[in-house]
């Protein structure tokens, strides 16, 4: 019934979830794609989704290898140059203001836009990299992506003339392992898992926040539609976008 009394829009009693965000002793944040939308980042499923748009092929990693060329090309189109100017959103900035007040211990991220630490939150898990660098294929060197480096096609290591990679993960490649074992202890050890803006249809990340329910963590979740969590998972269902929840939710922070 609780879950039912938030699920209706004029219903959401936002006093009541800053009072649960408030009262509790571990708060991890688990988020997606669509708490960048309203910052103006694309997501990759549904309305206005990148996926359905250009395809996925050049984000994977065996096509990226034997084209680095072409996906680059892509790369720039899709990600980069949408996000080369976006700033965090509300939603964003109550998670890092709630890390200042000790209540957000951490926040696991599949997103690669680095809007959570520009928001100013400084335990940021990325299980999906992130957009900010590039690294050499050969000899691993690091580059802060910039202007110069996009205006290369393909970006190559100044080392050793090798072709850079971005840093996130590409489809069948592995999730670094230090952001998803710390995600996976903070997940076990939150209280309060709040899902925001993700479909959860990726694996492995989607099985995070279930390790978080089977440790009797209560889960919050905010998003205007439902996820494949919503009805399996979720005591509390906020059925509102980010930026506008959490504008109504630092009311009563
Ligand atoms: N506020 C909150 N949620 C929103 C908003 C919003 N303003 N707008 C859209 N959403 C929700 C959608 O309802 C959907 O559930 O965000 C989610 C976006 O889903 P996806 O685009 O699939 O993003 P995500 O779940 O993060 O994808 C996971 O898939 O392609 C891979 O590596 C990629 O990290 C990505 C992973
Ligand atoms: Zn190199």
């Amino acid at each position: 019934l609780f879950a039912l009394l938030l699920y209706n829009n004029y219903m959401i009693d936002y006093k009541l979830i800053a009072k649960t965000i408030k009262e509790s002793k571990y708060a991890v944040a688990f988020t997606g794609a669509g708490i960048s939308v309203e910052s103006g980042v694309p997501p990759f499923r549904g309305e206005n989704g990148l996926w359905e748009k250009h395809g996925s092929q050049f984000a994977e990693i065996s096509y990226f290898v034997k084209h680095p060329k072409e996906s680059w090309g892509s790369l720039k189109k899709v990600f980069y140059d949408p996000i080369t100017d976006v700033k965090p959103n509300k939603a964003h900035i109550v998670l890092a203001n709630l890390e200042k007040m000790g209540i957000m211990r951490s926040i696991i991220t599949q997103n690669i836009d680095n809007l959570h630490q520009d928001a100013g939150s400084k335990i940021v898990y990325e299980l999906h990299g992130t957009a900010k660098y590039a690294v050499c294929m050969k000899c691993k060197s690091r580059y802060k992506i910039n202007k110069d480096i996009l205006d290369m096609n393909p970006p190559s290591c100044e080392k050793c003339g090798s072709v850079l990679k971005p840093d996130f993960v590409f489809f069948g490649e592995q999730l670094p392992a230090l952001d998803f074992n710390s995600s996976i202890e903070d997940s076990q050890k939150s209280d309060l898992f709040i899902i925001i803006g993700t479909g959860g249809e990726v694996m492995p990340a989607a099985q995070i926040p279930h390790l978080a329910k089977r440790a009797n963590a209560k889960i919050m979740e905010i998003n205007p539609e439902p996820s494949s969590f919503t009805n399996y998972i979720v005591d509390i269902y906020v059925q509102e976008k980010a930026g506008i929840a959490f504008t109504e939710i630092e009311k009563y922070l």
